[in-house]
């Protein structure tokens, strides 16, 4: 058996055991939350991000089903709604900044704030062996941006808790600094990326930019950057360094106003975004996020997952 299969295997194996794992419930012990937790989702109304929704809601919380389209997004918080879910539905687009703010608003009148951030809105405009670059400024702006924007603007909302709030990122394996394959090959930069004690939010800017200019200038494919969907690649690697970032520098509220902030790869799922073409459903892609931010353990922050476990950055 080769080295691909062999993965294949531990995979599908894995994949097994958390769906055996998903049948055993939650003990009350652990259950650190209720229909008073609120828990947003961004891009909920399709794909991952729906499933994402519904789990947590079937936990029993509260969950706001976000959406950049309103109609879309209403219709698919109805679906749950009449599933019997606490879901409820506003408009919400993470690179607009009029919408972020009615959002924030809107939240903090009606909820009071949240409990637990879910990143999952992004873009990807290659399929299969494309690596076209022409959607690259929105792909980094969607995707590495937009989370931003929302860390930034929901941060002040989110409740003080015993256990902390959570906020996770969709990101991917694609995004990996330390990868086998698809990693950047400047040594310089991987080095400031990965370093984690001197990173700042500008080095990670700064990459992206320079990732920007390269495509302006038709220079990229020269540049060193990740071979395979280049524009989400490098898109997943700045969310995955902002984590870790953004866990150091949250790493400093007391206790009672800790904010435990965590990314994750849902594998490769069978959604709009891959053109269905997925080995796993979106429920299944879901899971880990759902395990993440419902987490009873404290204190697991900056650590990047795949199918419920840590993996290399
Ligand atoms: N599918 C995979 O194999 C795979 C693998 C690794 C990681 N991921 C990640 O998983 C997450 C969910 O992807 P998916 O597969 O479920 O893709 P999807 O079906 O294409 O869903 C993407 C969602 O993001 C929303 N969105 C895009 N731009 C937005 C914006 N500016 N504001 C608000 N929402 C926006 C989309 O809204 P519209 O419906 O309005 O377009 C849609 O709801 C993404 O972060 C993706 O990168 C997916």
């Amino acid at each position: 058996m080769g080295k691909s299969e062999r993965a294949k295997e531990r995979r599908e194996k894995r994949l097994q055991e958390i769906s055996l794992l998903r049948t055993i419930p939650y003990s009350d012990h652990q259950k650190w939350w209720s229909a008073e937790t609120i828990a947003v989702v961004t891009g909920g109304n399709r794909g991952i991000g729906f499933e994402i929704t519904r789990q947590l809601a079937a936990h029993g919380l509260t969950v706001i089903l976000t959406s950049r389209d309103p109609n879309v997004g209403f219709e698919a918080a109805k679906v749950l709604q009449e599933g019997g879910l606490n879901v409820f539905f506003h408009q919400l687009d993470v690179l607009d900044q009029v919408s972020i703010k009615e959002f924030c608003d809107w939240l903090q009148q009606n909820y009071g704030g949240l409990d637990i951030l879910v990143n999952n809105a992004a873009v990807n405009f290659n399929q299969g062996s494309d690596n076209s670059v022409e959607y690259a400024s929105q792909v980094c702006t969607t995707n590495y941006c937009g989370t931003k924007n929302m860390i930034q603007a929901l941060i002040p909302l989110m409740k003080p808790s015993s256990v902390g709030a959570r906020i996770v990122n969709v990101s991917s394996r694609l995004g990996r600094l330390n990868g086998k394959r698809n990693k950047i090959e400047d040594l310089n930069l991987r080095e400031q990326l990965g370093n984690v004690e001197s990173l700042t939010e500008e080095t990670i800017d700064g990459a992206i930019s320079s990732f920007l200019k390269q495509v302006e200038e038709g220079t990229w494919e020269s540049g060193g950057w990740p071979k395979t969907f280049t524009d989400y690649s490098v898109s997943k690697l700045a969310v995955n360094t902002y984590t870790r970032l953004m866990a150091k520098i949250l790493s400093d509220r007391p206790d009672g106003q800790k904010i435990y902030i965590n990314c994750y790869c849902p594998g490769w799922v069978k959604t709009a975004m891959t053109g269905y073409a997925g080995n796993i459903s979106a429920e299944e892609g879901a899971d880990t996020a759902v395990w993440l931010a419902l987490l009873p353990d404290q204190a697991i922050t900056g650590k990047f997952f795949a199918e419920r476990r840590e993996i290399r950055f």
